[in-house]
This record gives structure tokens, C-alpha cells and sequence, in this order.
């Protein structure tokens, strides 16, 4: 991509005033569907703020505003972020089984956030980094995420109106000035058909796990180069324009199913830590790992846990998170 040296100049000058963003991707329910409680958010923010061999995890990713089983109460990892002081990237769950169904789901969204703002007011706004509206919703619509995802997902036309709205919501308020995103991953950024999602965002929130990419030699020896050649793609898409790229989601599973040549283990997963995790973060890239745990009891598979299933007040990471 070629930048004009004025471009390039008020890039650097904003990229040194934010200082980069590290956190977690956090569900709004336990793998057995029940809802987590402020309780169980503040002690997962906690422990993200005091991991051994690394600092600065005071950063956590929603993929929904609203509370797990309400209709549209905030979710209360929203006061768990204010007593904790956990910077905020809000997600807004975008998809439907219709373009309806989606649109009630924003409804939704959009009326809990706007009850945060009245709620909590600037102790909440000041947390807010960034609002991302939806969440791989485009590659739920392909042909590979229908079989890989059960689930619907939502077309890059119905995403560019959820953003104008979201965008309509806010202005006016405290977070009116807060950048607004989408999170996907890196193979619908690549895909010209969204060019007008990308056209639309302040930044891009890219997934990219080369776990899954079985149709390439995907061995942990393979897997930094497979990351940045995703990254570098996406950075490259014309519509991108030099566009912050945040990197949502990525990881390595330390148990789960070999995937091709992937093979899911601590080891791999401490090879992966070292290599994408340790250079995004000399990178200054704003980087939301998958994850701190991934379920609390029961066994995920794959499982992408630093830590496993268990209290999280008494376990010790399953792979060493130095640089
Ligand atoms: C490209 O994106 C469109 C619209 O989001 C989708 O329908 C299509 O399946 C995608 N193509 C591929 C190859 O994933
Ligand atoms: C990972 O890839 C990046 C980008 O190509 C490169 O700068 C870095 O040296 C690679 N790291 C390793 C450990 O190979």
C-alpha cells in the first residue's frame, strides 16, 4: 500500500498518542449457558491484570452489550470495568436467522448502551475504546462458515446500516467521539464484496487463526508466517486505507483436535504466544488474545485457555507468557 508522506505523518502522530490496547475476548455466559454476574467479570478482569511474565491486560472485548437472558439490560461487565478500571471494546451482536431478526437484535443493543450511558454515565463512556457493531457475521454468510458455524450471520448491506445507526445513537453523547468497528475475519476483509462494511469503519477488528486454516500446511511452524501473511493481506485491502487494523481474536488451542497439521497443545500454543503474541505486542498492534479461559468447568474443544477449566483465583497459566 502506498501512503502519501502527509498520511503517513498524522498516522504516526495519532499512533503515538493511544497507547496500545491489550486484553481478552469475554462471553457474556459460562459454557453451560449460565450468565455471568458482575462478580464473575471483576474476578476475570483481575486476573487478566495480574498475569505473571506480562502486564498491561486491562483490556476487555464484549461481543454483546446487552445482559445474558435479558432482552436489553446492560450487561454487567459494565460496572465490573468501572470498579476494575478495564478499558472496554463493546461489541453489538449483529446477526439474525433474518435481516429481521438482526435488526431486533440491534434494537436491542442500541437501547442497552444507550441505558449504560444513563446508567453509569462517565464513569462508563471514559472506559470506552472502541464499539465494534457485530462480530464474524460476514463469514457466517459464506459457504465455509455455514459448515464450520452453525448460526446466522448478516449481509454487508444490513451491517452498514446497523454502523449508521450505532453512529446515529451515539452522536451527541459521550461516546460520540469513541471509534467505531467491526470484527470479522481477515477472509471477509479480503473479499471485495465487503468493501462497503470496510468503507464504513473506523477500524478493523480482524480473527485470524491459522489453527484453522486446513486447506494450507498449517503446523505450528508455519502458523507466524500464515498470521502475518492474514495481517499484511488485510492492511492491504484498497478500501482499508491505511485503517487501524485491531487484531480481535487470535490464538493457539492447548488441547483440542489435531486440525490438519495443527496440532493443539501447550507447547504449540507457548510457540505461538512467543512469535505472534510477543511481536504484535513490540508492534504496538492493539491485540484482544483468545483467551484467558475459555470455559470455567466442562472441557471446550478445542480449548484456547491460558488457563483451563477450574477457579481461576487458584490456577497458574498452562504455558509461560514472557517475551
Ligand atoms: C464474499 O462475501 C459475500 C458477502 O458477504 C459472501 O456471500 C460470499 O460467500 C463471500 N465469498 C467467499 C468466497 O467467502
Ligand atoms: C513472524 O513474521 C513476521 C512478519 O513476517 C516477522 O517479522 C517475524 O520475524 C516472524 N517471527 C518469527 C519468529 O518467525
Amino acid at each position: 500500500m502506498r501512503l502519501s508522506s502527509t498520511l503517513l505523518g498524522v498516522a504516526a502522530v495519532l499512533g503515538a498518542a493511544e497507547a496500545q490496547l491489550r486484553g481478552f475476548n469475554y462471553g457474556a455466559n459460562f459454557l453451560n449457558n449460565q450468565a455471568k454476574v458482575q462478580n464473575d467479570f471483576e474476578y476475570e478482569f483481575n486476573k487478566a491484570k495480574s498475569l505473571p511474565g506480562t502486564s498491561g491486560w486491562t483490556s476487555a472485548r464484549l461481543y454483546t452489550t446487552i445482559q445474558h437472558g435479558t432482552t436489553k439490560d446492560p450487561i454487567s461487565a459494565i460496572p465490573a470495568a468501572i470498579n476494575t478500571k478495564t478499558k472496554l471494546l463493546l461489541g453489538l451482536w449483529a446477526s439474525g436467522t433474518t435481516a429481521a431478526a438482526g435488526q431486533a437484535n440491534i434494537n436491542n443493543e442500541i437501547a442497552a448502551l444507550k441505558s449504560a450511558i444513563s446508567k453509569y454515565g462517565t464513569k462508563f463512556t471514559d472506559l470506552v475504546v472502541g464499539i465494534s457493531v457485530g462480530s464474524e457475521d460476514l463469514y457466517r454468510i459464506t459457504p465455509t462458515g455455514i459448515s464450520n458455524k452453525a448460526g446466522a450471520g448478516a449481509e454487508p448491506a444490513d451491517l452498514i446500516k446497523y454502523i449508521k445507526q450505532l453512529r446515529a445513537a451515539i452522536k451527541g453523547t459521550k461516546l460520540a467521539g469513541v471509534p467505531v468497528g467491526h470484527v470479522d475475519t481477515w477472509t471477509a476483509y479480503v473479499n471485495g464484496t465487503n468493501a462497503g462494511v470496510i468503507s464504513n469503519l473506523d477500524f478493523l477488528g480482524v480473527d485470524a487463526y491459522p489453527y484453522f486454516q486446513t486447506s494450507m500446511a498449517n503446523s505450528i511452524g508455519h502458523a507466524n508466517e500464515t498470521f502475518y501473511s492474514a495481517y499484511n493481506q488485510v492492511k492491504n485491502v484498497k478500501a482499508a486505507k491505511g485503517k487501524a487494523i485491531w487484531i480481535t481474536e487470535t490464538g493457539w488451542p492447548v488441547s483440542g483436535p489435531k486440525e490438519n497439521q495443527a496440532v493443539a497443545s501447550a507447547a504449540n500454543a507457548r510457540i505461538y504466544w512467543q512469535d505472534v503474541a510477543c511481536s504484535l505486542l513490540a508492534g504496538k498492534v492493539n491485540l484482544f488474545w483468545y483467551d484467558l479461559q475459555e470455559a470455567q468447568y466442562g472441557t471446550p474443544s478445542p480449548d484456547f485457555g491460558i488457563f483451563g477449566a477450574g477457579d481461576l483465583g487458584t490456577l497458574k497459566p498452562r504455558y509461560s507468557l514472557s517475551c
